[in-house]
C-alpha cells in the first residue's frame, strides 16, 4: 500500500503535498500565535474534484482532516488540534492557497463565483473593475480567503451597511465529508426550496464541509462618501452620532471605535494622529448621501455632547482610517504573550457599561495586563483584547469577559466565531436544546468527526 502522502500526491500532484517539518510549520500556527497544531501533511489541491478525491480518501481512511483559508482567523479553527490532543488518528491541513479562480462577473445579476482560496482583495478588485464592490471588507483582505469570510461568517467594518457575510451568499459548492460534492448554485434573489444549506454552511468553521466555492451577491458602492474622525470623550457619543446621521438621511457605512491606549499603540508603530489632541476614545465614522453630505455630517456631529474635535474629508480617506486599520497588527506587535482576544457584542444601549466593565477586568482581578478595547461601534461590537496576560491567567481573563458579557446580554462571539478558543463556553451562547441541535447536525453530516476535530464543540 502506497504511503499517504504518495497517495494523496497522486491527487494533487508531488509538489503540492508538504510533509517536511520546516515547511509545515509555516501552516501549523495561527495568526495570533497562541494555537500551534500537529499535521501528517499540508495538502494543496487546485480543484473542486481534487478536494473531493482527498476527502473521499480521508473517509475511507479515518483520517482528520482541517481546512485552512489564509490563516488569517483569531479562534485557533485554522490549525489542527496539538499532538497531545489530536485523536490518535492521521490528520492532514487542506490549504486552499491554489484555488482562487474567479467568474466573470455577473454586472446585471451583481453578482460573482470566487473560489475557496481568492482573497478578499481579489474579489473585490475584480468586482471594483465592473463598477460592483464585494460587500464584506476587513483589514486582513490581503490574505483572508473566500471560503475563509464564509467558514466564520465575518463581520467586518462594512457589516452595518451590507450585514454579514451571510447575507452576500447566493449560492455555495461545498465538498461533504464523504466526499459528495454538493452544489446550490442559483443566482436567483428569492428562491426558497427547502432548507438554506449555503447559509448553514456559512458560519461552520470547517466543521461540516469543504467550500470549494461560493456565489457572492455583489454591492453598488456610494458615489461619493465622506470620512470622519471625531475625538470624543465618552462611547455613547459615538452610538448617538450614528443616529443622529441616519436621522438626517446620511447612509452609514462604517462606524468604528478606539480608545486613547489602543490609537497610542498604533501610534507608536509611525501612524500620524488626524485630530489634533489625544482623546479617550477615536470614532472613525464614514457616511453618504444625496446632496451635502458634508454639511449634514458635520451638523450631525455638533448636535453630540462629548465631541471634543472633528476632522473630515472625502472618501476614501486612507491616512483618517489609518489607525483602525493597523490596530490588530499594532496589538499583536505590542504585547509579552499572546493576546488574549475576546470578540464580544452587546446591546447598543449598553455599550458604555460594557467599554467600563471591560477596561476593570484585569483591576478586579488583581491581573497585570494591559486591556487596548476597540470595535464595530454601530454593531454593538467590542474587541476586548488583553496584552502581557501571563498564561496562567488567559482562562480567568477570559471568563472574566463572558461574565460581563453575559451579565449584558450580549454574546460571546460577535464575528470571529468559537473556533477552539471559546469552544469550552459555547454554552454561554446557546441554549442545551440548541446544542443538541447543532450537534445532530454535525453527526449527520460528519458522522466520523473527521472535520475540524476540536473547533466549535471542543
Ligand atoms: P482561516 O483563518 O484559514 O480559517 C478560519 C476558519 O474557517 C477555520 O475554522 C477554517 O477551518 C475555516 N475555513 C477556511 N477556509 C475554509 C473552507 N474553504 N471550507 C471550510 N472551512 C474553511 N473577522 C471579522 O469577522 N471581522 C473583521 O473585521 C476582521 N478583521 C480582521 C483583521 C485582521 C488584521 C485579522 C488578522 C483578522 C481579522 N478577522 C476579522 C478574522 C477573520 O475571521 C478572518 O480574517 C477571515 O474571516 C478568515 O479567513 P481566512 O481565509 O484567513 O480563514
Ligand atoms: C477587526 O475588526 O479589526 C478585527 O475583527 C480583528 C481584531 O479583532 O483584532
Ligand atoms: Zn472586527
Amino acid at each position: 500500500m502506497p504511503s499517504l502522502p504518495d497517495r494523496l500526491a497522486g491527487i494533487v500532484g508531488a509538489p503540492h503535498v508538504l510533509t517536511d517539518a520546516g515547511t509545515l510549520a509555516g501552516y501549523l500556527t495561527d495568526w495570533t500565535g497562541r494555537w500551534t497544531g500537529a499535521a501528517d501533511a499540508v495538502v494543496r489541491p487546485r480543484t473542486t474534484d481534487e478536494v473531493a478525491a482527498v476527502v473521499t480518501l480521508c473517509a475511507a481512511e479515518g483520517i482528520s482532516l482541517c481546512v485552512q483559508g489564509g490563516n488569517t482567523g483569531l479562534v485557533g479553527g485554522s490549525i489542527p488540534p496539538a499532538a497531545g490532543d489530536a485523536p490518535t488518528r492521521l490528520t492532514i491541513l487542506l490549504s486552499t492557497a491554489r484555488m482562487t479562480g474567479l467568474d466573470d462577473v455577473d454586472v446585471i445579476g451583481r453578482s460573482v463565483g470566487a473560489q475557496a482560496g481568492a482573497t478578499l482583495d481579489a474579489v473585490d478588485r475584480h468586482a471594483a473593475a465592473h463598477g460592483l464592490r464585494f460587500g464584506v471588507d476587513l483589514a486582513a483582505r490581503e490574505s483572508a480567503t473566500a471560503g475563509g469570510v464564509v467558514a466564520t461568517n465575518a463581520g467586518g467594518i462594512r457589516m452595518i451597511r451590507h450585514g454579514n457575510t451571510r447575507s452576500q451568499v447566493l449560492g455555495i459548492e461545498a465538498v461533504l465529508a464523504d466526499g459528495r460534492i454538493l452544489r446550490r448554485w442559483s443566482p436567483l434573489i428569492k428562491d426558497n426550496v427547502g432548507y438554506d444549506l449555503p447559509g448553514l454552511l456559512t458560519g461552520s468553521e470547517g466543521t461540516l464541509a469543504v467550500i470549494t466555492k461560493v456565489l457572492f451577491s455583489l454591492v453598488t458602492p456610494p458615489e461619493a462618501t465622506t470620512v470622519a474622525v471625531v475625538a470624543l470623550d465618552r462611547v455613547a457619543a459615538a452610538t448617538e452620532l450614528i443616529a443622529a446621521a441616519s436621522r438626517r438621511g446620511l447612509v452609514v457605512e462604517a462606524a468604528e471605535i478606539m480608545t486613547e491606549a489602543g490609537v497610542d499603540l498604533v501610534h507608536a508603530h509611525g501612524a500620524r494622529r488626524p485630530v489634533a489632541q489625544p482623546a479617550p476614545f477615536e470614532f472613525v465614522f464614514e457616511v453618504s448621501g444625496a446632496g451635502a453630505v458634508d454639511e449634514e455630517l458635520l451638523a450631525a456631529i455638533e448636535g453630540i455632547d462629548g465631541v471634543l474635535d472633528a476632522v473630515a474629508e472625502p472618501g476614501p480617506a486612507q491616512a483618517l482610517w489609518a489607525a483602525r486599520e493597523n490596530h490588530t497588527e499594532a496589538i499583536a506587535r505590542s504585547t509579552t504573550t499572546p493576546v488574549v482576544k475576546l470578540d464580544v457584542s452587546v446591546p447598543i444601549r449598553a455599550l458604555p457599561e460594557a467599554f467600563d466593565r471591560l477596561h476593570a477586568v484585569p483591576g478586579d482581578l488583581g491581573v497585570e495586563c494591559r486591556p487596548i478595547l476597540f470595535g464595530h461601534v454601530g454593531d454593538g461590537n467590542i474587541h476586548a483584547n488583553y496584552l502581557d496576560v501571563p498564561a496562567a491567567d488567559v482562562h480567568r481573563v477570559t471568563e472574566a469577559v463572558f461574565a460581563v458579557v453575559t451579565d449584558l446580554g450580549g454574546s460571546i462571539s460577535a464575528e470571529h466565531g468559537i473556533g477552539r478558543a471559546k469552544a469550552a463556553w459555547i454554552r454561554l451562547g446557546r441554549s442545551d436544546v440548541d446544542i443538541d441541535l447543532m450537534r445532530t447536525l454535525k453527526t449527520a453530516l460528519d458522522p466520523h468527526g473527521l472535520l475540524n476535530p476540536g473547533v466549535l464543540f471542543g
